[in-house]
């Protein structure tokens, strides 16, 4: 049997649903013991039970900075130090600029940009001191292009993936990667919100909205979700790609 207390530790925000599920499962049959967090012990509980090694489920509301202290400090306290962060929580919203109120603006930042900011600034000094670390940001193609009535989502997308350049030009000596991993439209329980969205406000049926989102991929299909977790398994085993954003899109994006 394998002795866990060698084995290495990740850490995935948003593991509750959706791509951080896969990453965690994935993860986890590669051989790391994998803190899971979100808002929804329920959530939680599933993804641990898809799981096949040590878990440990840590809710709560990644945007609360006091709550991104303790996750760390409980995670340390149980396993030690982190050598993979998966920054995957995140949401979107649908309006138009002149729509978009104050308070979605906020939300959006502080859940797709500064969340991961204070996840990634936690987790790097540990990282540099044992000089092995890998960080992934789950961004988007709304990272790299702009398309209408997204502007808030897309400029918190763009800021996380400024942040992970920067961030990986600064460690790039230290055995540290951090790179981010940009999908187009993912088949999640995110996606199957942005559908109920499109049939309240144009009246199209969901199964026009489907494949509406589906035909945004040159592929001509939604990408699942085991396909962005196995872009996060590349730059999580291969050390010299670092300071990218790697498209998940079906040829959507130019790189
Ligand atoms: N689906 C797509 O088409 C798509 C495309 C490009 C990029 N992405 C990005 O991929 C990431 C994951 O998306 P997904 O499609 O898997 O979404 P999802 O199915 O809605 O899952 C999102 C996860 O994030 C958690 N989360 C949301 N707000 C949180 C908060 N304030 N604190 C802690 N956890 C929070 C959710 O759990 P709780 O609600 O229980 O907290 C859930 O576990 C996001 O960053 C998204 O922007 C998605």
């Amino acid at each position: 049997m394998a002795d866990t207390q060698t084995m290495p530790v990740a850490l995935v925000t948003g593991a509750g649903r959706g791509i951080g599920r896969s990453v965690a499962s994935r993860l986890s049959a590669a051989g790391y013991r994998v803190a899971l967090t979100a808002r929804s012990v329920e959530d939680l509980a599933g993804t641990a039970a898809e799981c096949p090694g040590e878990t440990l489920v840590l809710p709560g509301d990644i945007t609360d900075p006091a709550f991104v202290d303790q996750l760390y400090a409980d995670i340390e306290a149980a396993w030690g130090a982190v050598s993979v962060l998966v920054a995957n929580a995140g949401a979107g919203v649908s309006a138009s600029v002149v729509r978009t109120t104050d308070e979605e603006w906020q939300r959006m930042l502080d859940l797709n940009l500064t969340a991961p900011f204070r996840c990634l600034r936690r987790a790097l000094p540990a990282m540099v001191e044992r000089r092995h670390g890998r960080v992934v940001v789950i961004a988007s193609v709304a990272a790299k292009i702009g398309e209408p009535y997204i502007s808030a989502y897309t400029a918190s997308k763009h800021g996380v993936l400024g942040l992970v350049r920067s961030a990986a030009a600064e460690v790039a000596t230290k055995g540290v990667t951090v790179n981010a991993v940009c999908p187009g439209y993912v088949d999640t329980p995110m996606t199957d919100a942005t559908v109920r969205g499109i049939v309240e406000k144009t009246g199209r049926s969901e199964q026009e909205a489907r494949s509406a989102l589906a035909s945004k991929q040159p592929i001509g299909r939604l990408i699942t979700r085991d396909e962005v977790a196995d872009a996060v398994l590349l730059c999580v085993t291969n050390g010299a790609i670092t300071g990218q954003g790697i498209n998940v899109d079906g040829g959507a994006v130019p790189s």
